[in-house]
């Protein structure tokens, strides 16, 4: 159900969709806000629980955000300093991601008005119109969102127009908003250069995302692939990706919970699920955190059944989540065990990002751990699934 932002202006009364990636409601308290604005009032007023309505300059409400971001930082810096106690990874995971939400709250609190062809009514706008019809398709009413996500679509375009090279593709794949982006590509290293196994005319690519790993795979030479996805987005993506890259009669599409619904078997089959068991605190969180591991357990237990008499299954996976205190060391072979498979063998990396050497990132210590592998699996026996 859509949800409509109001606010009093011009002795009437305003109204406008409101558009909250983070799936927040509008909020209650509007103030008017302009390019009198300070950041120290931006702030308290923000904090109070107001959220304000831009009738300035559209580049001084980026100053302005820039501003706050600036307080928030040096805030945080100040709060670290004086509060060096022990914690231990599990606690500063939890605090860094509190402090992450309040952060949100604080910033998400400038909010523009977008007139439904997206255009924006204010002194020295950009043009958004491309940007935001990416995200949001037609409108047929003006809409108000934070600057803060408006800014991310602004950029999510930049990155879908030029795309990101994917080494292990000599191609760019061009990620779309809210969808997993393969930034961090040392996982496709190992999927390109991974034994497949023999023969491999078919396979699946579970939670495509992109479509990377399809790509990937179809450059290899597998002849016949299903990716599947449940996010709409990323459905959208992939069939993008596959277009721009030549690969759409290779390659099939499903809309499926995991597997795809058909009554063939495949002889390798890949699932890169979201390495943080926990709750994802927005929609657009759910490609980075599987709470419960529910997707995780969902293709271990489920994927035995799709492979055909020689063929493998493939978890890519980081041990990230064993360093923060998220899961036990043991929990993935068990797992594996528990579904009836066994691992043929593990291939290991490491991260290369630049988070991993970033000391400033709270994170550090169990990002510095961080190994990414790839399970190549089979079933155990054939008894075991019967
Ligand atoms: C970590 S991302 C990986 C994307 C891509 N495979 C890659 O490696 O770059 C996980 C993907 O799984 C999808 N997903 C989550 N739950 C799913 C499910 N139950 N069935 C199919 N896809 C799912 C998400 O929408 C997301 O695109």
């Amino acid at each position: 159900m859509n949800t409509h932002l109001n606010w009093p202006e011009n002795e009437t009364t305003q109204t406008a969709l409101w558009v909250s990636e983070s799936g927040t409601n509008p909020p209650k308290h509007m103030t008017l806000a302009d390019d009198t604005l300070s950041a120290e009032n931006a702030h308290r007023l923000a904090s109070e629980g107001h959220a304000l309505l831009w009738r300035g300059d559209f580049q001084n409400a980026r100053h302005l955000l820039q501003a706050l971001t600036r307080r928030l930082d040096k805030l945080k810096s100040k709060k670290t300093n004086k509060n060096k106690i022990i914690q231990s990874n599990l606690e500063v995971f939890h605090q860094h991601r509190m402090a992450q939400a309040q952060r949100a709250h604080i910033l998400n609190a400038i909010v523009i008005v977008v007139e439904k062809n997206h255009h924006i009514d204010l002194r020295r706008a950009p043009d958004v119109v491309d940007a935001c019809f990416e995200v949001l398709g037609e409108q047929t009413e003006r809409y108000a969102l934070p600057l803060r996500q408006l800014l991310a679509y602004v950029s999510a375009h930049e990155w879908r127009k030029n795309g990101v090279l994917i080494p292990a593709l000599n191609s760019n794949i061009h990620p779309h908003y809210g969808v997993f982006s393969p930034i961090r590509g040392e996982y496709l290293e190992l999927i390109n250069s991974a034994p497949l196994p023999k023969p491999c005319d078919t396979a699946w690519d579970i939670g495509t995302g992109t479509g990377v790993i399809s790509a990937v795979l179809a450059r290899r030479g597998v002849k016949t692939i299903i990716a599947t996805d449940t996010d709409p987005r990323a459905l959208a993506c992939a069939r993008d990706n596959f277009e721009r890259l030549g690969l759409t009669t290779q390659v099939q599409l499903h809309q499926a919970d995991l597997f795809p619904q058909t009554n063939t078997k495949a002889d390798l089959i890949v699932c890169n699920p979201p390495w943080l068991p926990a709750k994802a605190a927005a929609p657009i969180e759910r490609a980075i955190f599987d709470e419960k591991s529910q997707m995780l357990k969902g293709f271990l237990l489920g994927v035995g059944a799709h492979l055909s008499a020689h063929g493998q299954a493939w978890l890519i996976m980081s041990d990230f989540a064993e360093h923060l205190g998220l899961r036990a060391p043991n929990e993935i072979p068990d797992m594996i065990e528990r579904a009836g498979l066994r691992v043929l063998k593990k291939h290991d990396i490491r991260p290369q990002h630049g988070k991993v050497f970033d000391k400033t990132d709270p994170l550090h210590a169990a990002r510095a751990l961080e190994t990414t592998s790839l399970w190549c699996l089979t079933l155990a026996a054939k008894t075991t699934l019967t």
